[in-house]
């Protein structure tokens, strides 16, 4: 009869097909159970969006083939979300944030932001979406729902009493958003400081609670949000995404090199409305030559649109739109990205103010 050890001793060399590194070095294999009816693995992913369960199985089928006496063998998978955890100096209990950003508006930063949330949601993950995009606050009206954020009252251990803000919760996601805060139409001309303290006090006094991503829809174009966010906590990384036409491509170019001067991760492209309107490909052709990761396209599609325009945006993942398959691929793309980027930089990113 093999023992537990012996099989895992056989399977920790084992490559895992989405990382490249082995099952033993990344900590995923956490057991097996030998019964006469058959074997049992028990492997834990490093996020619930993991795209390779199907070839783990296989691999680790395949490895344990030529052992006798295991029976048939099944893996049975769990989920922890690792991160860098970087927000605990000002109270935030989140394992990634993650900013998406890009070059000009227009191009479906919201729409990539939202869906991200909602498709990491639906893949098993706990998610916050934040509005920081003060110059076009979109997020409330894509994500519907309604209701508004409430302030509450926090006494702290000396007795000192603080406002929180309770985000809105919206199928399942945490929403917060300056959005939530203005009148329609009013125009808010935001000078440096108070863009800064506005920015600072969703992420501080926001109760997020427990969360394994928090996705953070940046304003187009400048970096001060994004260099202020990056002072208060070191994020997981920035997603850049752009339409496939050549202008476009340029501004992008322009978003990326902003993060790389903030030294702010990149953790890959998206190119957003593929298709025979704005063509196909130039975001991937872009990725190749920054050497940055392309994590897919999301073709142009009346019902992106349409559910966003209805305030159900979260709808997309509940039938067969088309752009489903396309929207879960990025979240996984990005999911893995920032799973990777962990190993790779374990420690926190610092920040040179130039
Ligand atoms: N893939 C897509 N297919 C069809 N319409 C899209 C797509 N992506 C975004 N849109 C639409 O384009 C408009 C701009 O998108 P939005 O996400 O608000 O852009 P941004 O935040 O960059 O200004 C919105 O009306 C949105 O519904
Ligand atoms: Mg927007």
């Amino acid at each position: 009869m093999p023992t537990e050890f012996g099989l895992l001793e056989r399977l920790r060399r084992l490559n895992d097909p989405e990382i490249g590194r082995s099952l033993g070095e990344l900590d995923m294999l956490k057991g097996a159970t030998i019964t006469p009816a058959g074997t049992t693995v028990r492997v834990e992913l490093p996020t619930p969006a993991y795209p390779g369960r199907e070839r783990i199985t296989t691999a680790i089928q395949q490895a344990l083939a030529e052992v006798s006496d295991v029976g048939p063998v099944s893996v049975a998978f769990t989920a922890v979300t690792k991160g860098k955890n970087t927000g605990g100096s000002i109270g935030l209990k989140v394992k990634n944030v993650v900013a998406v950003g890009s070059g000009k508006g227009g191009v479906g930063k919201s729409t990539v932001a939202a869906t991200l949330a909602y498709g990491l949601k639906t893949l098993g993950a706990s998610v916050g979406l934040m509005d920081a995009d003060v110059y076009g606050p979109s997020i409330p009206h894509m994500v519907g729902g309604g209701g508004l954020p409430a302030a509450v009252k926090h006494t702290l251990p000396n007795g000192e009493t603080m406002d929180r803000i309770v985000p809105v919760e919206v199928d399942g996601v945490k929403v917060i958003s300056m959005g939530y805060f203005l009148k329609p139409d009013q125009a808010v001309i935001w000078r440096g400081p108070l863009l800064h303290r506005a920015i600072t006090q969703f992420l501080k006094d926001t109760d997020w609670g427990e969360l394994d991503y928090l996705i953070i829809d940046l304003p187009p174009g400048t970096g001060d949000v994004s260099l202020t966010i990056s002072q208060l906590l070191g994020l997981a990384g920035a997603i850049v995404v752009c339409t496939p036409q050549q202008v476009a491509l340029l501004d992008a170019l322009k978003a990326i090199s902003m993060y790389r001067q903030v030294k702010i991760p990149l953790l890959g492209i998206v190119e957003n409305m593929t298709g025979e309107i704005f063509g196909r490909g130039g975001a991937q052709q872009t990725a190749i030559t920054q050497g940055i990761p392309f994590l897919g396209e999301i073709p142009i599609e009346a019902q992106i649109r349409v559910r966003g325009d209805e305030g159900r945006i979260a709808s997309l993942f509940n039938d067969d739109s088309p752009a489903r398959p396309h929207l879960l691929h990025m979240c996984q793309r990005a999911a893995m990205e920032i799973a990777k980027s962990l190993l790779s930089t374990p420690s926190l990113p610092t920040l040179e103010i130039l």
